[in-house]
């Protein structure tokens, strides 16, 4: 079975949901560690309910990306860990994990890729009066959100709220994510 890495920096809703696909048995993979950028994000207490370990470092303890990258490659690679898959981190990954695991990062983005880059996908696509919010997973390369569409999935925004379109949002990748996983590891 796949090793995995989740890293994610907040709630962890994601890596719940990939964590109760596995569970269920229908995402077959490891769940080797979770790897968290902020010590007091929600996501290490989900971690720890589910028995899953978690690693949290502070990037300002490092004196660059490159030293602390160094660190996680060290960490993953002892643990056997073969995908990096992001769930809310973020940051941007840089070239010592790109090259360590190239072709084997993937990442979740809450707007239908290409728009919509960065942070807060959801209220830019509100601002700007888009027709479709939606959903996309991707390869991650050295960008903000550029790499290889992998699945998407868009819905017509209509009138709703934010907080319905941030709901609908959730549950489309809570499905999709681990499914598209699951894809990928069958490949
Ligand atoms: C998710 O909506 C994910 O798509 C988004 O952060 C949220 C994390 O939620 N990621 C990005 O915006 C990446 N640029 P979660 O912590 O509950 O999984």
């Amino acid at each position: 079975k796949p090793k995995m890495a989740v890293f994610a920096s907040g709630n962890g809703s994601n890596f719940q949901a990939i964590a109760d696909s596995i569970q269920r048995g229908e995402l077959q993979a490891e769940l080797a560690l979770v790897v968290t950028d902020r010590p007091a994000a929600f996501v290490v207490e989900r971690a720890e309910k589910l028995g899953v370990p978690s690693f949290a470092f502070l990037p300002s303890e490092y004196d660059s990306k490159q030293l602390y990258e160094e660190m996680l490659k060290e960490k993953l690679q002892s643990l056997g860990v073969e995908w990096i898959v992001l769930a809310g981190y973020m940051r941007l990954i840089g070239p010592v994990l790109l090259q360590a695991f190239e072709n084997r990062i993937i990442n979740i983005h809450p707007s239908v890729l290409p728009a919509f880059p960065g942070k807060d996908a959801i209220g830019q696509t509100l601002a700007a009066g888009a027709e479709f919010a939606g959903v996309t997973v991707h390869y991650v390369d050295a960008g903000m959100d550029t790499g290889k569409i992998i699945a998407q999935q868009s819905f017509a925004v209509g009138g709703r709220t934010r907080e319905a379109v941030e709901k609908e949002i959730h549950e489309i990748e809570h499905q999709l994510y681990p499914a598209t996983l699951q894809q990928l590891f069958n490949q």
